[in-house]
């Protein structure tokens, strides 16, 4: 079974059908991309599999658990996160304090210990300090860790991002354009990121719509149209098939 599967999402807003019986599966340890037009339902999807709306039909599954109906926090216990498209957080805190603000998923009890002064609360919090201290090393943040995020670039903001979602030690992390709006060095820097993190074991699936990108880092490739998976293949696959092509410019042809 794969790690992640979805089987025939269906989801309407305000009766607007937007997930029309979506298809998407990923396997441990692959690196999998995620492409289609601006409105396909991408980020939509990511809302299902991360717990953000209940969908109208169909079943999400994750390492084994049928996870279709749990909480956000219950799928981020079982090691699935995601990260947002506009990068979120605490924008007054620190790098370092949004870290740590997420190490309570992980940590929860042991942390609201340690404002008690319990030495287990202590011990919980010294772990997770040292966590953050290490991704943000990771994610050469280390500089600008105790700035708060407000005073950090774009790019930065979405590596505190990457972070944010490392700190609950994931299997998977689901990335919803990390890379949109990030000048072209930064770029490869999150991309060298993520690779070395897969080669570390976590499994992940990108949304990007840089198609170079996309061809550079992931395989396979799942295309989605009007809220349906319209193909699954390797890169070159995808991108010289005719289907997709004319998804992309958003009228299909006239055939004789
Ligand atoms: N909560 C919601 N209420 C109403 N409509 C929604 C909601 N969430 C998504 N939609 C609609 O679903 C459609 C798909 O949106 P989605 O954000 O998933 O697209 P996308 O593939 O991520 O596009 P992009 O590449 O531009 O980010 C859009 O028409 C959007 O307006
Ligand atoms: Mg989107």
């Amino acid at each position: 079974m794969s790690l992640l599967e979805v089987r025939d999402l269906r989801h309407a807003f305000y009766r607007v059908p937007v997930l029309n019986g979506v298809d998407f599966s990923v396997e441990a340890h692959e690196f999998a991309g995620l492409v289609g037009p601006n409105g396909a339902g991408k980020s939509t999807l990511y809302n299902a599999i991360s717990g953000l709306f209940i969908p109208d039909a169909g079943t999400v599954t994750f390492d084994g658990h049928d996870i279709t109906r749990m909480t956000p926090h219950e799928r981020v216990a079982l090691g699935l996160v995601r990260t947002f498209q506009m990068a979120r957080g605490f924008p007054k805190l620190t790098v370092f304090q949004n870290l740590m603000l997420y190490a309570q998923d992980n940590l929860g009890e042991g942390l609201l210990a340690s404002l008690f002064g319990s030495r287990t609360g202590k011990q919980a919090e010294e772990a997770a300090a040292a966590e953050a201290l290490a991704i943000a090393h990771r994610l050469r943040l280390d500089h600008v860790i105790d700035n708060p995020l407000t005073a950090l670039s774009g790019g930065q903001k979405k590596l505190v991002e990457i972070g944010r979602a490392l700190m609950a030690r994931p299997k998977m992390i689901l990335l919803d354009e990390p890379m949109a709006g990030v000048n072209p060095t930064l770029t490869q820097q999150i991309a060298d990121h993520l690779r070395g993190l897969n080669a570390d074991g976590i499994t992940i699936c990108l949304i990007e719509h840089d198609m170079p990108l996309i061809g550079q880092l992931c395989n396979p490739v799942t295309v989605l149209a009007e809220g349906r998976t319209l193909m699954k293949g390797t890169f070159d696959a995808v991108i010289s098939n005719l289907d997709v092509q004319e998804a992309y410019l958003g009228a299909r042809k006239e055939h004789a």
